[in-house]
């Protein structure tokens, strides 16, 4: 059984971590399957747990950019977005440095890495009591649906990581932006966290990913993020027999609803999207519909997540 601990237990989670095991921990976008990212027992652990194939890399997580900079090579323009989004939902794709200690696993035998500083407290404090940098992907099983709180985690991950330490619901709930740096012009690989408007106000105009992104990426073209049931989006009537997932105002006559945001805020509709799609997804409902929700700001990550979701379960 997978030990829950408290935030009082943080030195139980760091020792469990420096000793090679598996612990779960929050971060201020979902929970991350935290494992040392030195150790590439660890590393080849947390994609069994998972269920992950071992060609999708990992995101790597640090304090700050001190412990970052020994990991890759940092440009001006990757110090001009630490300045200003770490720690914070934005991930990193830079060149591994030669010196680099981060299993080669991790990388997914890549030679750029992934990295990020999460702001959650107690994400900083795990990190700075290991004192390792912690791979850490979302704690759910491959292909689905990231866990936003501690329950979602044991009901992901039971039995198959040592433990999880509780750190409430996660304030932004959805995942990371992340921008690969690796190469001269910036590509948004995954909408997230940081909007990509906050994104262009420090880069410029960045490119979107393309197809031939993906073989850098891997993870980024899967299906992912999906419920059981299949997604019907952009709904403008709900039958009976599915369930509503609301913005704004709800559509009358859906079996069960629950509304993102009934103020139109794409916020708070962030952060409670996945635990929505979690209590939506039952057996008695023949689809999830979900009304249109703007492209702007966090809309651009929620309508991605939403879009993948839609195209249903890859295993
Ligand atoms: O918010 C988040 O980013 C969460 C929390 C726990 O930090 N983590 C997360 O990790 O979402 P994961 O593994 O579920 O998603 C990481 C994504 C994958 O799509 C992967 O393909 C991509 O980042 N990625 C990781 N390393 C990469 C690399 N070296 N080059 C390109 N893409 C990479
Ligand atoms: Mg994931």
């Amino acid at each position: 059984m997978t030990e829950r601990l408290s935030a009082a237990q943080l030195d139980r989670a760091a020792s469990l971590l420096r000793d090679g095991a598996l612990v779960a921990f929050p971060t201020e976008t979902v929970y991350g399957l935290g494992g040392d990212a030195t150790n590439d027992r660890a590393v080849a652990a947390i994609f069994a747990a998972k269920g992950r194939p071992n060609f999708n890399p990992l995101i790597v997580h640090v304090a700050e950019l001190a412990a970052a900079e020994p990991l890759a090579t940092f440009d001006d323009r990757a110090r001009d977005l630490v300045r200003r989004f770490w720690p914070g939902p934005l991930t990193l794709v830079l060149k591994r440095s030669t010196a680099c200690s981060i299993s080669r696993l991790a990388s997914a035998g890549l030679e750029t890495l992934a990295l990020r500083a999460p702001a959650h407290p107690q994400a900083q404090a795990l990190l700075r009591a290991v004192r390792r940098p912690l791979a850490a992907p979302s704690a759910n099983r491959s292909g689905h649906v990231s866990p936003t709180t501690s329950d979602h985690v044991v009901d992901e991950l039971d039995g198959r990581i040592a433990a999880v330490l509780d750190g409430g619901p996660c304030r932004v709930g959805i995942e990371s932006t992340v921008v690969d740096l690796s190469q001269p012009h910036a590509v948004l690989l995954r909408p997230g966290g940081v909007p990509r408007e906050q994104l262009e106000s420090v880069l410029g105009l960045v490119a979107g990913a393309t197809d031939a992104d993906a073989s850098r990426s891997p993870g980024m073209f899967e299906r992912h993020y999906a419920p059981a049931r299949p997604l019907r989006l952009n709904a403008t009537t709900v039958a009976p027999d599915e369930a509503l997932l609301a913005f704004g105002p709800p559509l009358p006559g859906a079996g069960a609803t629950v509304n993102l945001s009934s103020a139109h805020n794409l916020t708070e509709a962030a952060a409670n999207l996945f635990a929505a799609l979690r209590t939506l997804d039952q057996p008695r409902f023949t689809a999830i519909a979900v009304m249109p929700i703007p492209e702007t700001g966090l809309g651009a990550a929620i309508n991605d997540r939403l879009r993948r979701a839609a195209r249903g379960r890859a295993n």
